[in-house]
């Protein structure tokens, strides 16, 4: 296993998975826990991570010194290749300018990080986000690879294994990163690169063992897959100390809701309490045409109506939730003010300090293809596990204007017909995200000899890995011809369709 040692960056749960994508465990320690990961673990190799901090400053973090003591691989990245030079007996300086984005390094001596990657005397594109730099290496290191900003931007000592990088390898932008990660897990550090998510769900089902103990857990089921496949891991873990409640509101896409409660009820034999409030939100929502107001009654209905179902449950300790990494990066403001409100996203936040209950979320670390993975290895159906995000206020979000009962019908409909196509052809697992909106718009058509005058029904399809940007996906014009026609002979309230070319930004997904 590898050792993550977490400075704080906010992109040191990427470490980890690139180390897992290579086919070994690890697991990250903030550095003020790190000596105790490293008896217990007693990992092959050490990852320092980046840092918000500083190592001039006098109070900035340290490695523990067993790490430097083991005689381990260490690779230091960024603030950790700066802590490593320091705590080793070289030097670091606050920079007058950082280096931030894309950088391209010039590879000036072969080394084992690149092995069946770059040769010496190549460019490549790295990403860099730095203010402080190394200016005078440790004993023993040798420079291998430079950029014009960073000197220092990738230094080795292979007498003792210690690698460092001023850039970043971690993320996508530096396109060789992963790999590079890989040759230092699998090369340097020996591991074998077995592992797989197989081995993360006995972890994680031990793990949820030990922190309920015989207590009780309530979960709530949105009908998404993130919900679903913590339901179903915890289940696997605690069994029926497990009660998952569905609040349906009404709002879910074509035949959604009776997939989750079969799935659920007939195929786990889960506890399931199903609440069907569809009359509860659409009253509510009657009138409501601002995207925020919608959003708050939704959020607030439905935390609402799971705090009832929670008591009367009775006496839940825990409360589950699919939170995934991104979730909780989106929710840490980078700079650490105040981050500006663009959509109030609709969670269970709040509830478990209200109803004195403690937090079950075993997905905090993955990514979204992660849990679809893991979701896979639970035994979750693929076209399930498969399926395109859905957000938690579900199709009144794609109303704009108001939303009635029969807009919700209309809208179903279209967007069925619009999956339905996008299935036929092959292009679902291609696209992040694919929906149908529903216009508040009137315009007038001809069918037949007669005049129509009915709704515009919008079309959205994007790719994207996180959800944090997006780019429109670039149908055929006859692809969209072919949805465009059967939309508007099959939906009657439907005359004419359109199709969104907005990426993200400036767009966002969603049109509310
Ligand atoms: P936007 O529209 O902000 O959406 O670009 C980014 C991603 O988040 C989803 N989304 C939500 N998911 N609760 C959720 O669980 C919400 O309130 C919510 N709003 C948007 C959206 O579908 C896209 O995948």
């Amino acid at each position: 296993s590898i050792l993550i040692v977490d400075f704080g960056s906010q992109v040191t749960q990427l470490i980890a998975r690139r180390v897992r994508e290579a086919g070994v465990y690890s697991e990250i320690a903030p550095f003020n826990a790190a000596e105790e990961a490293f008896a217990r673990m007693q990992p092959k190799g050490v990852i320092l991570s980046g840092s918000p901090a500083s190592v001039p400053d006098a109070d900035s973090p340290r490695a523990p010194d067993v790490i430097f003591e083991s005689g381990l691989p260490i690779l230091g990245i960024c603030y950790g290749q700066q802590v490593m030079t320091e705590q080793l007996g070289g030097k670091v300086e606050a920079g007058e300018s950082g280096e931030f984005g894309r950088a391209f390094i010039e590879i000036s001596d072969d080394c084992v990080l690149f092995d069946g990657l770059w040769e010496t005397g190549e460019r490549h594109q790295v990403w860099m986000s730095h203010g402080d730099k190394v200016t005078q290496f440790a004993e023993g290191f040798r420079i291998v690879a430079t950029t014009e900003g960073a000197p220092f931007a990738l230094i080795a000592d292979d007498a003792r294994r210690y690698y460092g990088t001023q850039f970043h390898p971690e993320v996508v932008h530096t396109p060789d990163g992963a790999k590079m990660i890989a040759n230092f897990v699998r090369h340097v550090c020996g591991c074998a690169g077995d592992w797989t998510m197989a081995e993360f769900k006995a972890a994680k089902i031990a793990e949820i063992r030990e922190q309920v103990g015989d207590g009780k857990v309530i979960c709530g089921l949105s009908g998404g897959v993130d919900s679903a496949v913590a339901a179903v891991l915890i289940h696997e873990a605690i069994g029926d100390q497990l009660t998952c409640v569905f609040v349906d509101h009404g709002l879910m896409r074509q035949g959604e809701a009776d997939q989750v409660v079969s799935l659920f009820r007939g195929h786990y034999h889960m506890p399931l309490v199903h609440r069907d409030v569809e009359e509860m939100f659409l009253s509510g929502l009657a009138g409501v045409t601002d995207p925020e107001l919608k959003r708050k009654f939704i959020g607030k209905t439905f935390i609402d109506v799971f705090e009832e179902e929670a008591k009367e449950v009775g006496g839940a300790d825990f409360l589950a939730q699919g939170t995934l990494y991104p979730d909780v990066i989106e929710s840490v403001s980078f700079t650490g003010g105040p981050s500006v409100t663009i959509k109030s996203h609709h969670n269970v936040g709040g509830l478990p300090e209200r109803m004195n209950m403690q937090l079950v979320e075993p997905l905090r670390e993955l990514f979204k293809d992660e849990v679809r993975e893991l979701g896979r290895e639970l035994g979750l159906p693929d076209a399930f596990v498969g399926r395109h995000p859905f957000p938690g206020p579900g199709l009144a979000i794609r109303i704009p204007g108001e939303v009635t009962k029969e807009r919700c019908d209309i809208l179903r409909k279209a967007d069925a017909i619009y999956l339905e196509e996008i299935r036929n052809a092959g292009l679902y697992d291609a696209i992040w995200q694919a929906f149908a909106v529903l216009l508040p718009v009137k315009t007038v058509g001809v069918m037949g000899d007669g005049r129509t005058y009915d709704n515009v029904c919008g079309l959205r399809a994007v790719t994207s890995t996180d959800g944090m940007t997006a780019d429109v996906y670039p149908f055929d014009a006859s692809f969209l011809t072919r949805v465009a026609t059967r939309i508007v002979n099959e939906v009657k309230g439907i005359n004419r369709v359109v199709y969104d070319y907005t990426s993200k930004p400036p767009g966002t997904i969603e049109w509310e």
